[in-house]
């Protein structure tokens, strides 16, 4: 490219910078939350604030319900609501606090616009913290992010000065969070920069979370464990030297000081080369309890990360059960422990990371990924709510049948002074926020399933399908027929495809090394760490595929609970889509299909590229009743989606036949 040329695309890129938070509000994009109302009412509230003041205004712009009515929003204490709870009636919305009301509008809302009853119901939130994790960095790159750069820091030459575009966007981020019951953000990467802790980076914070807070969304910071050696001009960053600890302390209290609600800290310590306490011998509890008593005196929190692995001999998806488990009941109450759903790193099927439900003393918090780092990135419409929703309902067995990872992480089973979940944000700049259309649904059921546990992943398929594209007039039965059955359908097979043509039976990080988008079964540097290459994972030689994880080999299995930890163990009562995760599995091993492992491999392979060619039908069938931008948007990406789920199955069975030595089942289609 000539220099005049490439100077012509950097100033184009520039403006398209400067536009591009305008483009979110330009564009008509207000994700779930574009119905306008279609009536007047009267809305009755004794009270004043900047968070009524939304609620009250929510309400006269969305209401649905009949013209003319009136609405009563009470505050008042009432011991069955915590505080985020409130009584919805269908003229009545009550709540302790301030934002229980603002819930209970949103509330009130969708079910006018999804046509859902509204009958006197008590509700209150599964969780108390509902996060999005941000993995923006302070120049505006993302870790992990498909969707254009980030909505809250910009290249380090630019101002951190906060401008009215920024206070639009923002404006517009935390309403749409608010409507699904997220409230708080950790601000920037867990792969935190020492920056962040100082003062130009902070009154940007302070700029940020007076945006959000009228709407109930509290910011945290990820922070950078050796921040008083790097910042702070000290010697150490030792939790238990009294200069480090001071230092902290010092830092908190600046931090309240220009914000008052401020959240607290995610840490993510002696992890993938990050700082911590052990550089130091001290403990994760010595480290997460120093940082701990500093925010106490506030309220803050500490979300401490138990994401930790070593180049050690040791089965990486042992490792965190290991350090951590030795320290249940060594950390102060205001710590929670954040967990990923799986032990091993946001694969497209993970059993469930067997700290949940094990740690009974302390505070454990599941984190789950939005951004589909290894599910498509944002070119693969995948929707994740059947994955998280398999996960949430999984059987712990840890205090009897019934344990699931919902309930021993929302207070039901343990008595924990905090609860929260997380969800690693697909937000950035792009005009459509989250880069896919469809992947607007993941922020959106995420914070429903934040909200409520024991919501169906279907459920929330439904509602987010008839706020983002059920146009005003659409003629119900011939809509519900033709758009809204067949593309929830194709959102609830979804994710099972991805499983389907990348990783199927448990198989898992068999990716591309990096960018962790592609097939890379094979890949495997001599200078590379071993765990972090695919052959660490599947394990294939000419005697079958698969890592031995059960007694005879890791004993992973051991560190989940009876009756689970047999099933796993035995080859033949582990279930198939998690038999490649625990038992390095013969070629010819009879599954109980009837099909030989190699044949079952290759059927659903070849079933997950069939699934995604269906949705390219199913979705050219709706292109009258979708808008045409969306129409072609979403149909060039499924075609991609179709062309790369193609390449990963002949990738990989092209790959794995050269273990297996058998051949292609006569009925599926050759690998190309
Ligand atoms: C994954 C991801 C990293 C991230 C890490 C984490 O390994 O690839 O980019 O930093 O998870 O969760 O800390």
């Amino acid at each position: 490219m000539t220099a005049n040329k490439n100077m012509k695309y950097s100033v184009l890129g520039l403006i398209l910078m400067c536009i591009s938070p305008l483009l979110h509000a330009e564009d008509g994009h207000s994700l779930w939350l574009r119905n306008k109302g279609k009536g007047s009412v009267n809305v009755v509230c004794s009270k004043n604030s900047p968070t009524l003041a939304l609620a009250k205004q929510e309400l006269r712009e969305g209401w649905s319900g009949n013209a003319g009515a009136t609405v009563n929003l009470i505050l008042k204490t009432d011991k069955a609501l915590k505080a985020d709870g409130f009584k919805l009636k269908e003229n009545q919305i009550q709540a302790n606090t301030e934002s229980g009301i603002l819930y209970g509008v949103y509330e009130l809302l969708r079910r006018q616009q999804t046509g859902e009853v509204i009958k006197e119901e008590t509700i209150n939130p599964s969780y108390e913290r509902r996060i999005l994790n941000h993995w923006d960095n302070p120049n505006g790159t993302i870790e992990r992010g498909y969707a254009g750069r980030s909505i809250f820091w910009r290249p380090s030459k630019d101002s951190l000065g906060v401008t009215e575009k920024d206070k639009t966007l923002w404006t517009e981020y935390a309403r749409a969070n608010a409507s699904v019951g997220i409230n708080g953000a950790v601000l920037d990467n867990v792969n935190a920069d020492q920056k962040m802790l100082t003062a130009p980076y902070l009154e940007r914070v302070k700029g940020i979370a007076d945006i959000l807070r009228p709407y109930g969304v509290k910011t945290y910071l990820s922070v950078k464990f050796s921040s008083p050696s790097m910042i702070g001009g000290l010697k150490t960053s030792d939790p238990l030297n009294p200069e480090v600890i001071k230092w902290w302390k010092d830092k908190v209290k600046e931090i309240y000081k220009i914000i008052p609600d401020f959240g607290g800290f995610l840490v993510k310590a002696n992890s993938e080369g990050q700082p911590g306490p052990q550089d130091y011998k001290r403990t994760h509890a010595d480290g997460a309890n120093m940082m701990a008593d500093a925010l106490k005196p506030y309220g803050g929190i500490v979300m401490w990360r138990a994401f930790v692995y070593s180049t050690s001999d040791e089965d990486r998806a042992k490792q965190a059960y290991g350090e951590f488990m030795p320290l249940d009941g060594q950390f102060r109450d205001n710590v929670i422990i954040q967990v990923k759903n799986g032990p091993v790193d946001f694969q497209p099927r993970e059993p469930f990371s067997p700290l949940f439900g094990a740690m009974k003393k302390t505070s454990v918090m599941p984190e789950v990924q939005i951004t589909q780092e290894y599910l498509g990135h944002s070119t693969h419409l995948v929707y994740l709510a059947p994955m998280w929703e398999e996960f949430l309902k999984s059987d712990t067995y840890q205090a009897g049948v019934g344990s699931t990872v919902a309930r021993c992480t929302d207070g039901s089973v343990y008595s924990q002074k905090h609860t929260a979940i997380a969800g690693v944000s697909n937000i950035g700049l792009d005009t459509n926020w989250c880069g896919h259309d469809f992947a607007q649904s993941n922020w959106y059921a995420f914070g429903r399933l934040a909200w409520d546990n024991k919501l169906t992943s279907e459920q929330i398929a439904d509602e987010w399908i008839k706020l983002t594209f059920r146009n005003e007039g659409a003629e119900s039965a011939d809509w519900n027929n033709n758009f809204l059955k067949p593309v929830k359908e194709m959102m609830l097979l979804s994710r099972e495809a991805a499983v389907n043509y990348m990783m199927p039976l448990g198989l898992h990080h068999i990716m591309s090394a990096n960018e962790h988008y592609g097939p890379g079964p094979w890949w495997a540097p001599a200078r590379t760490r071993k765990d972090w290459t695919p052959p660490y994972f599947h394990k294939a030689d000419l005697t079958g595929v698969g890592f031995d994880r059960s007694k005879t080999g890791s004993n992973a299995v051991s560190q989940y609970h009876e009756p689970l930890a047999s099933q796993l163990n035995d080859i033949n009562t582990c279930p198939a889509e998690l038999l490649l995760w625990f038992h390095h599995t013969p070629w010819n091993f009879k599954l109980k299909t009837g099909r030989t492992l190699w044949d079952e491999m290759c059927y659903k392979y070849d079933t997950g590229v069939k699934q995604v060619r269906q949705f390219q039908k199913t979705w050219d069938k709706i292109e009258p009743y979708v808008d045409a931008d969306r129409f072609t948007r979403i149909q060039n990406k499924l075609r991609a989606q179709s062309q790369n789920a193609q390449v990963w199955k002949d990738a990989c069975l092209l790959y794995f036949q050269q273990f297996s030595k058998m051949p292609i089942p006569y009925d599926i289609e050759r690998p190309v």
